[in-house]
């Protein structure tokens, strides 16, 4: 606290990420973040990034990233726009697409971010309900709103939603912004992109972070009409003209054309998300059906809270929310096969 804060500044409630912590032999499940490394390309085309080129400053249009997403995703460079991590581009996206005389439309459980974004730029938000089963409903969605923001699969549920009922939300707001946050689109959703032909009013947004285990690297992107895309530059280049730096654009480059290394990868944490699933429901767990890289499970008989804290006292890392309707569940990243037998021994031990 201090006099010399803004307005602003003493009304925001930061975003609270999972803990980094270091300690030996830990399993750390917490941050979603993906057990197999980043494509081997990728790291040899940032070795290689890293010269005597560093003293000069990065492409501000960063045209070579841009084409390598239009390329994977069968769009024009004009329909893409790329930030430092999907986080910063979402900041955008609120600050350039999302404030508007009426509410803004988003799930009450969701990514926390979105909150924080509306604080930091002056959003109002309509928290929607998820049903009882933590579904996204789009019907609830018919109401005056300004734009929507859904991510899908959502988090931290895992819950996708199928891309006919995307396209009923897009077809029923013609006039309002509709973003598709797919953070975990890769590991089982359909993407939304294949509708972006058909609607103006589309902004998918989507990272490196997950399915191409870059979450260090800080690279995401947008894919919208190149009106929307205009806007988006429009706020970055009012606030940072060279978010990306030349080695991290060279890596995002060659994960995204190493789209074999990404369906290996992907595949085996989906692999890895079925037996798991199938351990924690035999020690009686409820576990949502995921498409993404985590479960969000809880038990009928064990205090969600607890149990993050009796793992944690056996070195393994989970996520609990303290937020109405979750505080029973856990988020647990799916890691390496190990990982997640260790955490299926810790569980056996803790509810014995
Ligand atoms: C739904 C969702 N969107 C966006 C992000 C941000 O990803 P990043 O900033 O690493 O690109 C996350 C991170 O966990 C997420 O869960």
């Amino acid at each position: 606290m201090s006099k010399f804060w803004s307005k602003v500044v003493h009304g925001l409630t930061p975003y609270t990420p999972g803990e980094q912590v270091q300690m030996p032999g830990l399993v750390k499940l917490n941050t979603n973040e993906n057990p197999y490394g980043p494509s081997p390309k990728a790291i040899a085309a940032m070795q290689e990034a890293a010269g005597d080129g560093l003293r000069k400053y990065s492409d501000p249009s960063n045209a070579v990233l841009k084409d390598a997403v239009a390329r994977r995703f069968g769009l024009a460079r004009e329909q893409v726009f790329v930030g430092n991590s999907s986080d910063e581009v979402l900041a955008h996206t609120f600050h350039a697409l999302l404030r508007h005389d009426l509410p803004l439309l988003t799930p009450d459980i969701s990514y926390s971010f979105y909150p924080t974004y509306c604080s930091l730029y002056g959003i109002e938000a309509v928290h929607v309900p998820l049903n009882e089963r933590f579904e996204i409903d789009v019907a609830d969605y018919a109401q005056p709103c300004g734009a929507i923001i859904l991510a899908n699969p959502n988090a931290p549920t895992g819950i996708a939603l199928p891309l006919a009922q995307i396209e009923a939300l897009l077809a029923a707001h013609p006039d309002q912004v509709v973003v598709i946050d797919e953070a975990y689109v890769d590991f089982g959703a359909q993407s939304a992109a294949a509708l972006l032909g058909r609607y103006d009013n589309l902004l998918v947004i989507q990272t490196l972070s997950k399915s191409r285990s870059l979450a260090g690297l800080r690279v995401g992107f947008a894919l919208g009409h190149p009106d929307l895309i205009a806007g988006l530059e429009r706020v970055k280049n009012s606030f940072n003209c060279y978010p990306l730096g030349q080695v991290q654009q060279a890596g995002a480059v060659a994960a995204l054309d190493d789209v074999a290394y990404m369906a290996q990868t992907s595949q085996a944490i989906i692999a890895s998300r079925a037996w798991l699933t199938a351990q924690m429901q035999a020690l009686g767990f409820e576990v949502l059906p995921s498409q993404a890289n985590f479960i969000f499970t809880r038990h009928p008989r064990h205090d969600g809270a607890q149990l993050a804290a009796a793992l944690r006292e056996r070195a393994i890392l989970v996520r609990h929310f303290k937020a109405a309707r979750i505080d029973q569940f856990l988020r647990i990243t799916i890691g390496t096969d190990e990982e997640c037998a260790k955490l299926v021994d810790a569980l056996k031990g803790i509810l014995s």
